[in-house]
């Protein structure tokens, strides 16, 4: 049975929309483990349009579960890392060249930059895990740069319109998924996961974590909407 990262990224999107103090995702972190989560996933990214460094270093504190922060391979973003030390570290694309058409981080045309930084947090005690697509070859480059874990890309079948699409996305990653663990590795799948599209990749063999942000968020939203109004509507009634 699969673990659940969830990812509270947009809790904090929502805030910053406001530049205020709410939501906090700290908040949001406590009420996912309260939930069964079973580690708390953020993305502190350069452009710092979401989760802030106020956020990794509050979280390091008051998570009890694993933290794992996805990162660019970045010299600003490891710094932080190596001082914050959550306790997996996610390298993820950000920046338009570092992306293939599918959307993980080419860690084959990156693999000088990847290997140097996956051994400045494997140096630090953190277990590194690499989000790419899932494709053979990005698992064997995975294997080869020493990597605990890989995060395979599940945006296409996410978002595939039909479902014969769905089922050629749903075999890549069930195919690059065994080959992963065959080899040792830890496989963990995410990016565009729902409440509709989940079970599917539940089944697939040995997946160790499931990381899902967006629709989690998205729901919430949703299922605590009325019960907002209902609390405002008591204090505005007289
Ligand atoms: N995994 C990785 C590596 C991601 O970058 C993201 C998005 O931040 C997710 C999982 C979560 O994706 P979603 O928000 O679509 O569930």
């Amino acid at each position: 049975m699969p673990l659940l990262g969830v990812n509270i990224d947009h809790v904090a999107t929502v805030r910053q929309a406001r530049r205020t103090i709410e939501p906090d995702p700290i908040h949001a972190a406590v009420l996912a483990e309260m939930g069964g989560a079973d580690a708390i996933t953020v993305h502190l990214r350069e452009d710092r349009r979401h989760i802030q460094d106020r956020d990794v270093r509050l979280l390091r504190d008051i998570v009890r579960v694993r933290l794992n922060l996805e990162m660019a391979v970045s010299d600003e973003i490891t710094r932080i890392a190596l001082s914050t030390l959550p306790d997996q570290a996610t390298l993820v694309p950000e920046r338009r060249e570092e992306v293939t058409t599918e959307g993980g981080l080419d860690v084959i045309t990156h693999a000088q930059r990847v290997r140097q930084c996956v051994d400045q947090l494997q140096g630090a005690g953190i277990l590194v895990s690499l989000f790419i697509d899932p494709d053979l070859a990005q698992v064997e480059k995975a294997k080869q740069l020493g990597v605990e874990a890989v995060e395979l890309h599940t945006g296409r079948y996410a978002d595939a319109k039909t479902r014969e699409e769905a089922d050629i996305e749903f075999d890549r990653i069930r195919e690059a998924g065994q080959f992963a663990t065959a080899q040792g590795l830890l496989l963990n799948l995410g990016h565009g996961l729902t409440y509709r599209n989940v079970r599917r990749v539940v089944e697939i063999h040995g997946v160790h974590e499931l990381n899902i942000g967006h629709s989690i968020v998205s729901h919430a939203v949703l299922v605590g909407f009325e019960r907002a109004v209902r609390e405002m509507k008591q204090l505005v009634t007289l």
